[in-house]
């Protein structure tokens, strides 16, 4: 059995309240995931909704690597979810690190580095890079730019974890995941928070999922205060 078929086998629950029925039973074991939105569209909250099921309830220490969250505002908007980012740390549970792009193109140049070994030290199964639009912003040459993303890539591919990126992306209707389409990532998610005759609407949609026969639908999601929760029943038309 090659690896790849290995990966085809086992699926990693995202803890997102009824997500992983849509998707086949979750994630993929090692495959890399793309959550793209807007502003607010709760991209943060679903990495690490992500990375708490992992933690808590699947024994998958997480490493959380970000360019723009900063740690104490984040450390407690969670607790508000219940997630005590603190405790995990202090635990070796989870890993807060907060990168620049700049550190993260040193990162590539030099191989794993500090992250490797942060890794290696917690034993980290879940991983996500939140967001990598600043990272691709780097790059203003697109060539450069998809050789560095293709360079990334292999690089957690290299660390066995299952990953999430997060993107911006403003655009209504997906089509122009700016960085993102240069990560030839194994599933792409994306979140909305539109207004619909003067509401603002949360919605979630599958734009792709390989080798995963998901739904083509736009769910509605809602967050509770227990985190992200899918509404499969509940069809948003906008
Ligand atoms: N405890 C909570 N209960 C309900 N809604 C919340 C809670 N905490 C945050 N929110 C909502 O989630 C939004 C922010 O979510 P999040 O930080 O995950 O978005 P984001 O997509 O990461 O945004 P950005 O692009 O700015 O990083 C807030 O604007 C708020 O509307
Ligand atoms: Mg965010």
């Amino acid at each position: 059995m090659n690896k790849n078929t290995k990966k085809v086998s086992k699926r990693v629950s995202t803890g997102i309240f009824n997500l992983d029925s849509i998707i086949g039973k979750g994630f993929k074991l090692n495959s890399i995931n793309l959550v793209a939105g807007g502003a607010g569209s709760a991209k943060t909250i679903f990495a690490i909704q992500f990375l708490i099921e992992g933690i808590i309830k699947n024994k998958e220490p997480g490493i959380y690597i970000t360019f723009e969250e900063k740690k104490e505002k984040l450390y407690d908007d969670m607790l508000s979810f219940g997630w005590d980012l603190a405790k995990l740390e202090k635990e070796e549970k989870f890993v807060f690190l907060e990168y620049t792009p700049e550190q993260v193109k040193k990162v590539l140049v030099e191989g794993g580095g500090t992250v490797e070994s942060l890794i290696n030290k917690i034993k980290a199964k879940r991983l996500v890079i939140d967001s990598i639009t600043s990272f691709a912003l780097l790059y203003s040459d697109e060539l450069e730019r998809k050789e560095a993303s293709l360079a990334l890539m292999d690089l957690i591919n290299t660390w066995e974890c299952t990953a999430l990126l997060t993107s911006q992306d403003e655009s209504k209707d997906g089509n122009t995941i700016s960085a993102a389409l240069e990560f030839e990532v194994d599933s792409i998610i994306l979140l909305y928070y539109i207004r619909i005759k003067g509401n603002r609407v949360r919605a979630i949609e599958i734009l792709k999922m390989r080798g995963t026969k998901h739904l083509e639908r736009t769910f509605s999601f809602e967050i509770s205060n227990k985190g992200l929760v899918v509404h499969p029943n509940k069809k948003v038309i906008f």
